[in-house]
């Protein structure tokens, strides 16, 4: 009996998508474990296809796996062990970043890899040195920024405001410095970008060549993400995670302490080239805004929508917020 077109059609999708499906499967024993990805969607509708850092975060596959975007698998790094084995010890290997058809037209330093990327770095740092960051030129600037803004407003409580008073006179010129005579606004800071990581889950890398992450074989071209939420709410490190507390960056007798698991810069060779830039103006704007003035939310307000919008970073809802000079 003859087929008709749309039979032959219907065989021939069927026999794709099975090839597909076997394909699927060889290429998963090749790579660590995961969720079993469908022929097109891969694991996309697990993911209600979002890369959001709730579903990311869910700890049934460990702390190292694969997620299919749709036909590409990536290597997840969970929590601050995993994400520590990819950032910094194995930072070479995954100093690429992979190109998608989305922003393959954008080639700035965010997006190259290999030579281009060593070039455009290179560049990029020494145009940060000489902006004289270390060096009190850039400092300056921010100092300068900083005054113009305290005509402007910000967010936070009376606790810092009482540090920064007790040690900074009112029109002394704030310097990154003096954050270690402000361990508590210090800490409120550091804080703040831990709870309100601004790129959720991290920016994914590409593998250069072959290595093994945790034991695992991971072949050159390999897409991994090292997911930076996962370490910066990694509750092995932080007591309570979900909670915005400044004590997690405190000692008992009111110290300021570094934390290895606050990355939300990343780490290794493709750290943000921005940080101590972004460091520093944090520093001198959040300092210099609460001492001029008290911020609080307007009249007949009850709360403020914390959610954030997903975008190429996150973002707040927009919000009012009265600024009364002290
Ligand atoms: C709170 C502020 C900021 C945060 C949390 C942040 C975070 C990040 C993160 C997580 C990455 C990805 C690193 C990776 O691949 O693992 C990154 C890359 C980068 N950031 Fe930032 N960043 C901030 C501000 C800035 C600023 C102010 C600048 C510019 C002066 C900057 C410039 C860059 C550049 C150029 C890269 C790409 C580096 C590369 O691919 O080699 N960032 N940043």
């Amino acid at each position: 009996m003859m087929l008709g077109i749309i039979e032959v059609f219907i065989v021939l999708v069927a026999s794709l998508l099975i090839l597909q499906f076997l394909k699927l499967q060889w290429m998963r024993n090749q790579l660590p474990p995961g969720p079993a990805p469908l022929p097109v969607f891969g694991n996309l509708w697990l993911l209600n296809f979002k890369l959001r850092r709730e579903t990311l975060l869910t700890n049934t596959y460990g702390n190292i796996y694969t997620v299919w975007l749709g036909q590409s698998p990536v290597v997840v790094l969970n929590g601050y062990k995993a994400v520590k084995d990819g950032l910094v010890t194995h930072s070479e290997e995954l100093s690429g970043r992979p190109l998608t058809p989305f922003y393959a037209d954008m080639m700035g330093i965010f997006l190259t890899s290999g030579h281009t990327w060593k070039q455009q770095r290179r560049f990029g740092m020494t145009v940060i040195r000489s902006l004289g960051l270390g060096k009190n030129s850039l400092e300056h600037q921010i100092q300068m920024e900083a005054s113009h803004l305290v005509d402007n407003f910000a967010n936070t409580k009376a606790k810092v405001q009482r540090e920064i008073e007790a040690v900074l006179e009112p029109s002394q010129l704030i310097s990154y410095e003096d954050r270690k005579k402000l361990p508590y606004t210090n800490a409120v800071i550091h804080e703040t970008l831990r709870y309100s990581n601004i790129t959720s889950v991290g920016v994914p890398r590409q593998c250069v060549r072959n290595t093994t992450l945790l034991g695992f074989p991971i072949k050159q071209g390999t897409l991994v993400l090292p997911n930076l939420h996962s370490v910066v709410y990694d509750s092995e490190h932080w007591e309570a995670p979900w909670k915005f507390n400044p004590d997690h960056f405190l000692d008992l007798d009111g110290n300021f302490v570094n934390k290895e698991a606050f990355l939300p810069f990343s780490a290794g060779h493709r750290v943000c080239l921005g940080e101590q830039m972004a460091r520093v103006e944090l520093f001198i704007f959040f300092t210099s805004l609460l001492r001029a003035f008290t911020f609080q939310i307007p009249e007949g307000v009850k709360e403020i929508n914390l959610e954030y919008i997903l975008g190429a970073i996150l973002q707040p809802h927009a919000y009012k917020l009265c600024a009364i000079p002290r």
